[in-house]
């Protein structure tokens, strides 16, 4: 397969065929579309990177494009949410044909309407359904076909529990590759967002889980900030994924090539990505994007440096004016100290 990043070598050398699980970021809705892709993948050039949640309702119903993506992005993953097993066939197989390297199942979601399509978290408690959507989708499809999912869900939060959903999942539908989310999610009473905060994470369960079922490929999530962490887990694991520090944080994925995939070249300075980010976003321009769509997700970028307030500040006040243009970036920018080698 071809990728269009311009270390293509170094990402084949390291992650073969396969995209590699080592470290992704993780699928984000309204955060992680392709204009935030775009820009952390000129952070790091190995992150995997996921998609937004898209339903295969969308996909096969909805007016518009939900798959498209920047041929830079590459190693990109899809996320679908759905629990139709030839829904979900259909879509890998869109997805396959789009160029994605994977095509990851949302088993982890715990919103009320992702429930009442009966798709999300609420499918942990319906292993061999997923089982069947897992092998529907890899009969069609060469790329990998991975489950992202939780420990547990509401009273169903046993180490049991888990295990029988992980080996149901693998043994019957042949998935080889999970990312769990190291915490379980209550399907009714909590929002979404208090899902990702409440429940208390429990990695020692997920290393556990890796140890007794060593020939899968496994992932961890949640609560994750350093690349200390980082590589803690991944003493344990063989990937870690990581969201909201991620995004609030862009500038931690710059360290991710060396420290995590070997490689030599130096991380790109915060200026040098802004820079970057310009072609891309008169081209976005325009193609009649907004502005603010793209810098939107770059507002962390200099978290913690002098001028991090003015540069944000800068941003949020007049990227979504009429006509902004690449010179309300410029400005930001200027913000930022000139003598700063940031
Ligand atoms: C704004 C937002 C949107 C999310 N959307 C999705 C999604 O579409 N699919 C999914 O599997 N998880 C979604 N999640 C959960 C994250 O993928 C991740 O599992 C969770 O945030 C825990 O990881 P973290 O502590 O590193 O952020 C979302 C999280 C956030 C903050």
């Amino acid at each position: 397969m071809t990728r269009h990043t311009e270390n293509t070598q170094e990402n084949h050398s390291l992650a073969g065929d396969h995209p590699s699980c080592r470290f992704s970021v993780a699928p984000m809705l309204d955060w992680t579309d392709r204009h935030c892709r775009y820009f952390h993948r000129l952070l790091s050039q190995h992150a995997l990177l996921y998609t937004e949640m898209v339903t295969t309702g969308a996909i096969i119903h909805g007016k518009g494009d939900f798959l498209s993506f920047n041929e830079e992005e590459h190693p990109v993953a899809l996320q679908l949410g759905g629990s139709n097993p030839a829904d979900l066939a259909h879509c890998a197989k869109l997805a396959q044909e789009r160029g994605y390297d994977e095509v990851n199942l949302n088993v982890g979601c715990p919103s009320d309407r992702v429930q009442n399509g009966r798709f999300g978290a609420c499918l942990m408690g319906e292993a061999d359904l997923v089982a069947l959507c897992v092998s529907a989708m890899r009969e069609v499809v060469d790329i990998p076909v991975t489950v992202k999912t939780r420990i547990g869900i509401d009273e169903q939060d046993s180490y049991q529990f888990l295990v029988d959903f992980v080996g149901t999942v693998s043994e019957k539908g042949g998935c080889d590759n999970f990312t769990i989310h190291a915490r379980k999610a209550w399907l009714s009473g909590l929002s979404p967002k208090e899902n990702r905060e409440i429940p208390p994470l429990d990695y020692p369960r997920v290393y556990q889980l890796k140890q007794d079922f060593p020939h899968l490929t496994m992932a961890i999530n949640g609560g994750v900030k350093t690349l200390a962490e980082i590589q803690a887990h991944l003493e344990h694991l063989d990937g870690v994924m990581v969201g909201r520090e991620a995004y609030q944080n862009p500038y931690l994925l710059a360290e991710v090539d060396q420290q995590l995939f070997g490689s030599e070249r130096p991380a790109i300075k915060r200026r040098e990505v802004v820079e970057a980010m310009y072609p891309y976003i008169e081209r976005q321009l325009a193609n009649g994007s907004y502005l603010g769509h793209m810098t939107r997700h770059m507002l962390g970028l200099f978290q913690n440096m002098p001028g991090a307030r003015q540069w944000r500040r800068h941003i949020s006040e007049n990227a979504h004016k009429p006509g902004a243009g690449i010179e309300v970036v410029q400005q930001a920018l200027d913000k930022i100290p000139a003598h700063l080698d940031v």
